[in-house]
């Protein structure tokens, strides 16, 4: 016996096709278009599967009366129940549509629920600015690129737990109201009422527990886990989000590059129809940055660095040979056809976009049978012209284009340059996907604001050298065993083997300046429980916004995020960060310096 009353629907507004020609069936749902052709009101009716036109004839036999009155005043967003009996469009289908081939004579309208004008039209390319779409998130939600990226993420989400189900990993929840774990943001911070005084920190990761779970002997751990960062927001980072964070246990790093890479390539088919190209390639740290200039290398397209240093110190080219003579190094980079792409005024531009990474020039040769053309022309005649195009891999219609300069501004500039020229000559085509993974991290970094070392992943990652005596011997070459998962040009994911000895983890922190009072306050847990047997182990995070972001081609991570922030880290739906009542700071033993509405973005 169906329970079903008599409003609710028999299908939804994505499912009929020809088959169901001549049936009688109900369809709930919001009005997306209205159409008034005299004795006929074309409606198109949504939900989350579809849209199916319905038509509301006013001579229609058999019609409820009052409904074709009714449906005049109709407005869009209203939702609706609408009975009535399908039929073909013959040569009128909609060839866009799953359900184009039908429509819905209706018999009998029952409104539902009556809808104000919207602040703004409901429409798959939004029109309206992003704060006001932002307020009325819930509006924005029913257009369709948003529907689709939350469906794609859950699926996306769901294969990632079957996998790791799979493979043995215990899905385990670690607290919200914790202590501050280092990952290099400001915390957010909960006061405790119950402690006067004192502050819970929002985990920043679940770093911490993740590797208290390998000591407790877990073994294999993993979490949809969300995190907490109060850092300056960019379009892919938003003040929480989410990681697939996992940790296991004996492992070296091919064990865990391994596993994400079956769980990654599992996923994206799952969740996005996207095959990914096996294996993913691995670079040492330092090979990244030679070949690409960066560590996250976009390995949709070659084009890579190539080193000319040799060459250029023979060269009669005064900014090469001199570059050289300085201690710096030549790289150049081969655009392949780029001659015709490129007028002066673009190898102007070029030059305009390198200079404002720190380069003091761009040198530039287009090839052509004849020999070279450009502002190095000159120096590069005949054989040596030759010997150039053939170290670059040229040939006739290439453009060459050179940086000389100190390692890291040539890097720096040239990776930068690769990626722009990449994108002008059509090269990083959004519906590739090339991964790759980096590793071998530099163990730490010098921050020049506060003239110290810090570390580059965490701190909890080892050094590739297990016996290394003292950090501050040739600190900038020291390797950790910390590895990055990459896409397109994105860090997806960081993770390393981490430090499992309670005395090389003092050290470390030791070096990084932070006290053994500081050491007991903030981590003494886990340095008392590595003394008590902690297994070798290594891990990774990767971030669930920005692979769902990349994966459907969408510009930031907000755009697949059901209620993100702005980026100024406000809610605009409900108001939040707010002030609150003096009664509760009072409860929580909390006095503020802020005169009541002058802080925050929004009041
Ligand atoms: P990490 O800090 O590198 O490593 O973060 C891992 C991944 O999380 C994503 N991510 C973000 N996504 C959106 N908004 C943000 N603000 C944001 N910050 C980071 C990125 C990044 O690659 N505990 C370590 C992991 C480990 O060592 O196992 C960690 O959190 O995709
Ligand atoms: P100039 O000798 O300054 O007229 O420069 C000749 C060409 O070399 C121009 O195309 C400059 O942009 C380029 N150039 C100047 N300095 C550098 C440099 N450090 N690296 C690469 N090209 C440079």
């Amino acid at each position: 016996m169906t329970k079903r009353a008599p409003w609710q629907r028999t299908h939804t507004c994505g499912a009929l096709t020809l088959a169901n020609q001549g049936q009688e069936v109900v369809l709930n749902g919001w009005i997306e278009n209205h159409r008034h052709h005299g004795q006929i009101v074309f409606l198109d009716l949504r939900d989350r599967y579809g849209v199916t036109q319905v038509v509301v004839d006013q001579d229609l036999a058999g019609t409820a009366p009052g409904t074709f009155d009714l449906v005049r005043r109709l407005g869009a967003e209203d939702v609706l129940s609408v009975r009535g009996r399908v039929r073909t469009r013959g040569a009128n289908a909609n060839q866009n549509r799953s359900t184009g081939a039908i429509e819905v004579e209706a018999l009998q309208v029952t409104v539902l629920s009556e809808a104000e004008t919207p602040p703004f039209e409901i429409l798959d390319q939004a029109e309206a600015n992003e704060e006001l779409r932002m307020q009325y998130r819930y509006l924005d939600l029913r257009r369709r690129p948003l529907q689709e990226a939350l469906s794609k993420r859950a699926k996306f989400v769901t294969a990632v737990r079957t996998y790791l189900q799979q493979q043995n990993f215990i899905d385990l929840e670690t607290p919200i109201l914790t202590k501050s774990t280092p990952e290099g943001a400001r915390d957010y911070l909960v006061p405790s009422r119950v402690h006067p005084g004192k502050f819970f920190a929002l985990p920043q990761s679940p770093q911490i527990f993740k590797q208290l779970c390998m000591v407790a002997g877990l073994d294999r751990y993993y979490q949809i886990a969300r995190c907490f960062r109060d850092e300056d927001l960019r379009a892919d980072r938003q003040p929480e989000f989410t990681q697939i964070d996992l940790e296991m246990s004996f492992v070296e790093e091919h064990d865990v590059l391994d596993m994400v890479e079956g769980m990654v390539i599992h996923a994206m088919k799952e969740g996005f129809g996207i095959d990914l190209p096996q294996p993913f390639p691995r670079f040492d740290f330092f090979e990244a940055m030679e070949r690409f200039g960066c560590d996250k290398p976009d390995l949709r397209f070659g084009m890579e660095l190539i080193d000319c240093t040799e060459l250029a110190k023979r060269s009669d080219f005064k900014v090469f040979a001199s570059a050289v003579a300085a201690g710096g190094v030549v790289k150049g980079l081969c655009a392949v056809g780029g001659a015709e792409k490129f007028s002066r005024k673009g190898i102007d531009e070029l030059t305009a976009f390198v200079a404002g990474l720190g380069a003091k020039g761009l040198a530039w040769a287009k090839v052509t049978a004849a020999g070279l053309e450009g502002s190095i022309a000159k120096f590069y005649e005949g054989a040596k012209g030759a010997e150039l195009c053939a170290h670059l891999g040229a040939k006739p219609g290439d453009l060459l284009l050179f940086v000389a300069d100190q390692k890291k501004v040539v890097l720096k500039a040239l990776g930068d340059l690769r990626l722009k020229v990449g994108g002008q000559l059509g090269l990083r085509d959004p519906k590739v996907f090339r991964c790759c993974w980096v590793l071998n991290f530099p163990m730490f970094e010098w921050n020049e604001e506060k003239s110290r070392w810090q570390f580059a992943h965490n701190p909890f990652s080892a050094p590739v050298d297990w016996n290394v005596q003292d950090f501050s011997q040739d600190t900038a070459n020291l390797r950790s065993r910390a590895y990055d998962f990459v896409m397109n040009g994105w860090e997806l994911g960081s993770g390393s083997i981490r430090i499992h000895r309670p005395e090389l983890q003092a050290k470390v922190f030791e070096f990084l300046g932070i006290s053994k009072e500081q050491q007991r306050a903030n981590f003494g847990f886990l340095l008392d429980a590595y003394k008590y047997g902690g297994p070798p182990h290594g891990g990774i995070a990767l971030g669930v916004d920005r692979m769902v972001a990349l994966a459907l081609g969408r510009e930031g991570i907000r755009d697949v995020i059901a209620f993100p922030k702005t980026s100024m880290a406000f809610d605009l739906m409900a108001a939040a960060p707010s002030a609150v009542a003096d009664e509760q700071l009072k409860e929580l033993s909390i006095a503020t310096t802020v005169k009541p509405n002058a802080g925050g973005p929004a009041g």
